[in-house]
Parts: structure tokens; sequence; C-alpha cells
């Protein structure tokens, strides 16, 4: 979705499955053929222990054993809550060995209103014995090919998926992403990644709060994004919008020790 339609970006956060009725356009059968995230493949039991998929439809990851890291879009604001289960610990959604924990509380980004600041925190009332994922605290990280994991939609409107899909994207520059969505963009707080030129690969609808990632000099997993947006998915010259996590990670970081 465009982020200027703040108000169905929004509903994405209530319904990926709803969202992706309402955004469904259709794929020309010339285009690349789509496959799992947009473009992607099926990946591996435990190569990306750290994932969790919210029950709202969103995707996360283990900031801390008990502290999961999303969207601030996935949720409705900050407080208590007792309604969002958060599975971990299996590729297949479906899996009897997949761990679920409910949440306790919720910390959407302190000033989020619809535009960049896309993070938040969610408690879980037992901490999950899995492995948590870095976030970048420095741009260090911010360039180069990420990798992109999530349980959303394989193509535009397309269906949530049961088993966890990963694509690699390319970074791409805040200039060239602001030739797709102009003042749209918050560069500072946001960071884009795709195939520009022929689209084809993407994060999409459902795939929302869970993290771009990649290698950091010692050779471990560090999220230098969360999935926020897009127009439309995996299409040419429209990349994907991600947060930036580093411009939060201090942030993230002092908000999570209050939890
Ligand atoms: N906002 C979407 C969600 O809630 C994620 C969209 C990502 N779109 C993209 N083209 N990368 O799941």
């Amino acid at each position: 979705m465009l982020k200027k339609f703040a108000g169905v970006r929004r509903l994405i956060a209530a319904g990926a499955v709803l969202l992706a009725a309402v955004s469904l356009q259709p794929l020309s059968t010339a285009q690349a053929a789509p496959s799992p995230v947009v473009g992607g493949t099926r990946a591996a039991q435990g190569e990306f222990p750290f994932m969790v998929r919210l029950s709202m439809g969103c995707g996360g990851t283990l900031y801390t054993q008990q502290i999961v890291l999303t969207a601030a879009h996935c949720v409705s604001g900050s407080g208590p809550n007792t309604s969002i289960t958060a599975t971990a610990g299996v590729v297949d959604l479906r899996s009897p060995s997949a761990i679920t924990v409910r949440s306790t509380y919720v910390l959407q980004a302190p000033g989020y209103n619809g535009t960049g600041k896309d993070w938040a925190l969610i408690k879980l009332a037992q901490p999950i014995n899995l492995p948590t994922l870095n976030i970048a605290t420095t741009t260090a990280y911010n360039t180069g090919t990420f990798t992109v994991a999530g349980w959303g939609a394989a193509r535009e409107g397309g269906a949530q998926q049961r088993y966890l899909l990963k694509a690699n994207v390319p970074y791409v520059s805040d200039a060239v992403c602001q030739q797709a969505y102009g003042s749209s963009l918050v560069p500072g707080e946001e960071l884009c990644a795709g195939n520009v030129q022929n689209g084809g690969v993407d994060t999409c609808q459902g795939d929302s709060g869970g993290p771009m990632f990649r290698r950091d000099a010692a050779g471990a997993w560090i999220q230098v994004g969360i999935v926020s947006w897009g127009q439309g998915c995996a299409r040419p010259g429209y990349p994907g919008v991600y947060t930036e996590v580093s411009t939060f990670a201090a942030q993230i970081a002092s908000a999570a020790s209050t939890l």
C-alpha cells in the first residue's frame, strides 16, 4: 500500500488477510513468476530462530527472549495487552512443536502517528528459549544485500503463508527511493530495499513487523530494518520501505528496559 493511504495501512494491523483482499491487483502473466515473501524460497527449520509470527497477522523478532520487536502499525497503542499470541520456534505455523506465548504489554513507538517511527515492543508472558536477534546500533550495516523473512503474502493480493519464506533484497538509496515515494519517505527513519529495476522480490502484506537483516563483521545476523510499507509488492520502481532500526536503537533499548 502506498503510505499516503494511511488509513488503509492501519487496516493491515487489523487483518493482513483483509488488507490483502483490498489491495488485490491483477498480475500480468508476463511478470516474473512470484513465489514465496514475494520472489523467495522456504526457510529451513531453525535457520532464523529469532522469527516470530504474531496473531494479528504480523511478523516480529525476539529482541530479548521475552520481548518481541515489531512494527508500530501492527499494534493499536501502548498499555497492558493480553490479546496477542506470539508463535515461535517453527517455520510451519501448524507444527505441533510450535511455541506459543501470550502478550502482557504493548509499547508502541512514542510519537508514532503513521509516518516513520514504525516500531513497537511486545512483552511476553514467559521467555522463549530461542536465540535473539541483535539490532544495528549504527548505520554501518545499512547497505549491502539484506535478507527478509515472513509468513506474509507470496504475491500482491495473495494469501498468508503456512511456511516461513525468505528472500534477499538489495539496498536502495534514499534518493532512488524518493523517486518512487517522494515526501512520503522519511529518509532518517526509513530504509528502502528491493529490485527497483525489475521488481519480483519484496516483502508483502503480513510480513510487516518482521525483520530485514544481514551479516555483521563477525558473521552474526544483525537486524537493520522492520517491514513497514510499500506500494503494492515487488513492483518494478517501488522498493519496500523498512523502519531504519539504527535510528531507533537507543530508544528501543531504553523502552525495552522499562518492560
Ligand atoms: N504494511 C504491510 C504489512 O502490514 C507490509 C507491506 C510491505 N510492502 C512491501 N511492498 N514491502 O504487512
